[in-house]
């Protein structure tokens, strides 16, 4: 299929038949634990691994095996790891999202990740567990190529940052606010985060933190250049809230790979990053060298109440924070401007993976409305909304447990399909939903459309933006559009040639997206808004894909509710 995974096959059957051994394991051991940090001036607390926040950067060659030994020491609360955007075929137990893949690994446990890198490109890990992404629990995953590889495109530095937004609530008050009746909002980000970094200004503190806007720690992330040379820039955001803009003043940039692939190269001079996203991006340090610039990134799609997130990028032999002002991206709701952009994406030509030569096995429409249940505000995908149980559905299913008695919520298949001439112009006339823990079964070798159909919100003229995001799986973004989706008309409009494979793609206020992706990965997957506060508020599904194929799971990874009384016969 991709060329960089044939190039892996190869390899390995190489390495395998001349006992020469290529593929090495990259080892590491994290001790997780609560840490004080300042990502922006002001104290907090947050996620840390072996004290470091943001936690430590992976860096393997595809085709090698990553090995994590997980030490929980956060005396009170458990703990799992995804792995974003690696697709974990034949291990879907290590795919780390709590309660779907595996049981959180309990204060004081350990679990160790063991897995191969299949794809090279760039991805991040973090925390899926509740809301711990939030509380600054990620760091990146770059995979690089196998050495004999060549790349399309040349550079002679590189540099790679994380965009987030931040709040000084901890993560649970963010959490118990969103599930407060009435609900209480923690309001928009204090500040934007360019690898763990930003600054708060420390006047407008209304006491009781610490803000000190002389610590270390909040001194802006610099990427130093040296002017002449061409940089590759990886840009990945972890966002719980906000879509982002993205701008390197004084430089267009060239857009070579997004969530791990090739996409036909595509200059621009800002960028829309949505959560879950990552890219690659080309730019020459070309700009007057007397001076350094600003990186920056500012929040679309809501209205931004956030400064501007700052990084440096420095010219060599020079020194200091520009004096310019901070870029300035477009209006944060011309989502003409962000639609657009998105088309951009097209694979690139000497990577474009065909499409299965059929139509779609299946096609599963997603309605994303947001609800209620008694009182409580919530989203919902057909009228339902996700709750995970306390049995890991992966296991459950391998070893057909039923996780109805346990926890006592639907476990009800969703419906593939909403409501005919549901408008999706109006708030939802019949606000109260469901919440379900059912999943969707696929059969494997099925060709899977889906179909991601926007609506208005519980207030009126109101709609979001929602990156969704899958595991276990890279789709094709077939298109998007406006309005509600047509089947008879707009399947005609879609990208068969040339569609960007993703993990993560953007539904548009109002609009449509379409996926399509073929299930060749037996496991249990997530699909859902890759927005914090979205997906622990329901939005999200569970696909259970070739049930009779999973292989046997590791016991280790099911000490928790139904599961743990299950014994091999
Ligand atoms: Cu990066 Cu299930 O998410
Ligand atoms: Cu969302």
């Amino acid at each position: 299929m991709r060329e960089p995974q044939l190039l892996v096959a190869a390899l390995v059957l190489l390495a395998a038949t001349s006992s020469l051994v290529y593929a090495k394991v990259v080892e590491y051991e994290w001790v997780v634990d609560y840490a004080w940090a300042a990502p922006d001036c002001v104290e907090k607390q947050v996620i840390s691994i072996n004290g470091e926040f943001p936690g430590p950067n992976i860096r393997s060659v595809a085709g090698d095996t990553v090995r994590v030994h997980v030490i929980n020491r956060m005396p009170t609360e458990a703990v799992v790891i995804h792995w974003h955007g690696m697709l974990q075929t034949g291990t879907p137990w290590e795919d780390g999202a709590a309660y779907v893949s595996q049981c959180p690994i309990d204060p004081e446990d350990e679990y160790t990740y063991d897995f191969v890198t299949e794809n090279a490109g760039t991805y991040f890990w973090h925390g899926h567990y509740g809301m711990q992404r939030a509380a600054g629990f990620y760091g990146q995953l770059i995979v690089d190529p196998p050495e004999n590889f060549t790349e399309p495109f040349k550079y002679d530095g590189e540099h790679s940052i994380v965009l987030n937004d931040w709040w000084h609530a901890s993560m649970i008050d963010q959490q118990l606010g969103l599930f407060s009746v009435p609900f209480r909002w923690v309001r928009e980000p204090q500040s934007l985060l360019i690898e763990g970094r930003g600054r708060y200004n420390c006047s407008l503190m209304a006491g009781g933190r610490a803000c000190n806007a002389t610590r270390e720690s909040c001194k802006l992330h610099v990427m130093p250049v040296e002017a002449g040379k061409t940089y590759r820039l990886r840009i990945a955001s972890v966002a719980s809230l906000g879509s982002f803009n993205f701008i390197l003043e004084g430089h267009n940039f060239t857009v070579v790979e997004a969530d791990g692939h090739y996409v036909e190269p595509v200059t621009m001079s800002d960028i829309d990053v949505y959560s879950g996203e990552s890219y690659s991006v080309l730019f020459t340090a070309n700009a007057d060298c007397s001076r350094n610039y600003w990186a920056g990134f500012n929040v679309r799609g809501r209205d931004p109440k956030t400064p501007t997130g700052l990084a440096v990028l420095q010219y060599v032999n020079t020194s200091g924070e520009p004096s310019t002002c901070a870029p300035v991206s477009p209006r944060w709701n011309d989502y003409a401007y962000s639609v657009a952009k998105a088309r951009q994406y097209l694979a690139r030509k000497e990577f474009i993976v065909p499409l299965p030569q059929r139509g779609p096995d299946r096609q599963i429409f997603l309605l994303n409305t947001q609800n209620r249940v008694n009182g409580r505000l919530k989203w919902a995908l057909n009228n339902v909304s996700f709750v995970p149980t306390a049995t890991p559905a992966l296991a459950a299913l391998k070893y057909n447990i039923t996780v109805e008695a346990h926890g006592g919520l639907s476990s009800a298949t969703p419906p593939d399909y909403f409501q005919e001439g549901y408008d999706i112009m109006k708030p939802p006339p019949y606000p109260e939903t469901v919440q379900g823990s059912g999943v969707y079964e696929l059969k494997g070798d099925q060709v899977v459309d889906i179909i991601l159909q926007n609506a208005c919100s519980l207030t009126a003229k109101v709609s979001e933006v929602h990156p969704w995001h899958l595991h276990g799986h890279d789709f094709w973004i077939l298109g998007y559009g406006d309005g509600v989706f047509n089947a008879s008309k707009d399947y005609a409009s879609l990208n068969y040639y040339n569609p960007p494979l993703r993990n993560t793609a953007p539904l548009f206020p109002f609009g449509w997206t379409v996926l399509r992706f073929v299930t060749d990965n037996p496991g249990v997957w997530p699909f859902h808004c890759h927005i914090e506060s979205h997906f622990h508020m329901g939005m999200g599904v569970i696909f259970a894909e070739s049930v009779d194929k999973l292989p046997e799971v590791p016991t280790d990874t099911m000490g928790c509710g139904a599961i743990k009384f299950y014994r091999s016969p």
